[in-house]
């Protein structure tokens, strides 16, 4: 595995594998890998020649009351795991180089529109923008033929999909299902935050997303009422405050006047000061 930091040198080795006709997979991170992370690098090198993987926490993202100064890291143990998930090449920007200007910023930004006002997005200003403008860029520094996601971070997948339609990227967004602990908790860089007992609580969310599910399949057509119980299942289970349940269609991630296809059910929740995200999909079930 190669370490690089600069985004030139980064270029000059990946031109040289795409000289060779090499493919390249392309696994963004802010670090701190779990096997969430390294089950995408897993992903992409089994159907690329070369596997990239990026870390970088990246400040557009995150607004000023959040955990940009405090987000776990661990580089030493991020590069063994990553060695043994097969990646070839680690790109390991700092922030200046990245952002050079004074501000450390980048004066153009992406937005995706209507995908990113909603859900994660009106609550976290800028949030999206942040995440669509360094994907860009990353995509631009890389110029993968693959880049991959995984689920649990459902609208920031949608955003990503749309944004490489829109502006004609050269890249396939492969989606990847998400990862879970023994309990069903989606694995999250933040679960570090939490203590075991805390962990084995917060598993509440997806248990109650999947018992959300099961309605709609047995068919509940009503997403408020989807939303209803899927809200009061987990507030009577665990001490949470629950940001928002979302039944949405997964393409629009608009709620549909009733359930007739494919939905997804979006949840963020705050636990143990701790904000969790998970989703989960389900069709209703057709009787002919
Ligand atoms: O999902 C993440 O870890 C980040 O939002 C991403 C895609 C690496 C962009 O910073």
């Amino acid at each position: 595995l190669e370490t690089i930091n600069s985004i030139k040198d980064l270029k000059v080795a990946l031109s040289a594998e795409r000289a060779r006709a090499n493919t390249i997979g392309f696994v963004p991170t802010m670090g701190y890998l779990h096997e969430g992370h390294t089950s995408l690098i897993s992903n992409a090198r089994k159907t690329n020649d070369i596997v990239i993987t990026s870390i970088f926490v990246n400040p557009l993202q995150f607004s000023e009351n959040e955990d940009l100064n405090t987000y776990p890291s661990d580089i030493e143990a991020d590069t063994t795991k990553a060695i043994n998930a097969g990646c070839d090449f680690l790109f390991t920007p700092s922030v200046s180089q990245m952002y050079p200007s004074e501000q450390h910023t980048s004066k153009t930004k992406i937005n995706v529109s209507d995908l990113a006002k909603s859900w994660e997005g009106s609550l976290r200003p800028g949030h999206f923008e942040g995440v669509a403008t360094v994907v860009n860029k990353l995509l631009n520094i890389v110029g993968p033929c693959s880049v991959y996601f995984g689920e649990k971070d459902f609208q920031q997948l949608q955003i990503v999909k749309q944004m490489v339609s829109d502006l004609s990227i050269d890249a396939s967004v492969i989606q990847c299902e998400t990862i879970r602990d023994r309990n069903g908790l989606a694995l999250s860089s933040r679960n570090s935050y939490l203590d075991a007992a805390q962990k084995q609580q917060a598993s509440v969310l997806y248990q109650s997303l999947q018992a959300a599910a099961k309605l709609v399949e047995i068919g509940e057509s009503d997403p408020s009422t989807i939303e209803e119980f899927c809200r009061n299942r987990i507030i009577s289970k665990i001490d949470a405050s629950v940001d928002y349940i979302g039944v949405v269609d997964p393409k629009t991630l608009q709620v549909p006047d009733k359930i007739v296809d494919e939905v997804r059910i979006l949840a963020a929740i705050n636990f143990a000061d701790v904000r969790l995200l998970d989703n989960i999909g389900c069709s209703p079930c057709v009787t002919k």
